[in-house]
């Protein structure tokens, strides 16, 4: 709490947090994730990158309780993930998903699409829907909204994908090489379009990326080797500060 004298700095919130997580296949025989340990605070933007294979997607389902660790922890809001209902809930409202390939019903149109996960969360109609307007709107595909997925472009996808995925309001957004299947134009403009969504929503992002120019752009960049963080640093930093 503030005095009425000094400004004090709030601590930095932590938003979502890997402790010493361990993910392994086949009883052991692939192990993927040897100890990770990571932490995203509010408001941040955060950058995964290492090479393909280095276990990047992996944490990212982790982080979003897509998957289960082998050993270790995964705290939402200082909450820890366990399976069952009320961990289900919680990521319901607090996390948002992008992948690289959007992972929309094809079938089923880009207002439908967008709708889904405010329908799984039980959010009343209207609400629902004066959300899915104003995201479509400020992503610039309202006039698309009774589309059928399939006849979208790869951008108009992956500006639905992102409309869906914030729907919710969540405070995390988990993004997976979110323009990776996109021309250079148009994976620029999808980033500008996030980065600019993710400020003014105040939404934390964990971002897997090979592009180190998009990775340059955020707070921090979270170098990862053979299951393991290697590095956590501002991307101008000279000084590799090994924080975590
Ligand atoms: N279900 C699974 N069973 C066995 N091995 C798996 C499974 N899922 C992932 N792996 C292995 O885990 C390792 C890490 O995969 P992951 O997808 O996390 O890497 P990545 O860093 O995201 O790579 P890329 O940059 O290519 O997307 C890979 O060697 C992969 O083959
Ligand atoms: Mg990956």
């Amino acid at each position: 709490m503030s005095s009425f004298f000094v400004e004090e700095a709030e601590p930095a919130r932590s938003v979502v947090r890997a402790v010493d997580v361990w993910k392994s296949y086949e009883q052991g025989a692939i192990r993927v994730l040897n100890g990770v340990n990571f932490e995203a605070v509010a408001g941040q933007t955060v950058a995964l990158c290492g090479p393909s294979g280095c276990g990047k997607s992996t944490l990212l389902h982790l982080l979003g309780g897509l998957d289960t660790p082998t050993a270790g922890s995964i705290y939402v809001h200082d909450v820890k993930l366990e399976p069952g209902r009320s961990t289900l809930q919680l990521l319901r409202h607090q996390m948002g998903f992008v992948f690289q390939l959007h992972h929309l019903i094809p079938g089923l149109t880009l207002e439908e699409n967008c709708m889904i996960p405010a329908v799984a969360a039980g959010t009343a109609r209207d609400a629902a829907r004066a959300r899915m307007l104003q995201l479509t709107e400020r992503t610039g595909i309202v006039h698309r909204l009774k589309q059928p997925i399939q006849k979208l472009s790869g951008g108009e996808r992956q500006r639905t994908a992102l409309c869906r995925a914030l729907m919710n309001r969540p405070s995390i957004l988990l993004a997976d090489e979110p323009t990776g299947s996109l021309d250079e134009s148009t994976s620029r403009q999808i980033f500008e379009l996030l980065l600019e969504l993710v400020e003014t929503e105040q939404i934390t992002l964990v971002m897997a990326t090979h592009d180190r120019g998009l990775a340059e752009r955020c707070h921090r960049l979270v170098e990862m080797r053979d299951g393991r963080v290697v590095d956590a640093r501002a991307p101008e930093a000279e000084v590799t500060q090994g924080v975590q």
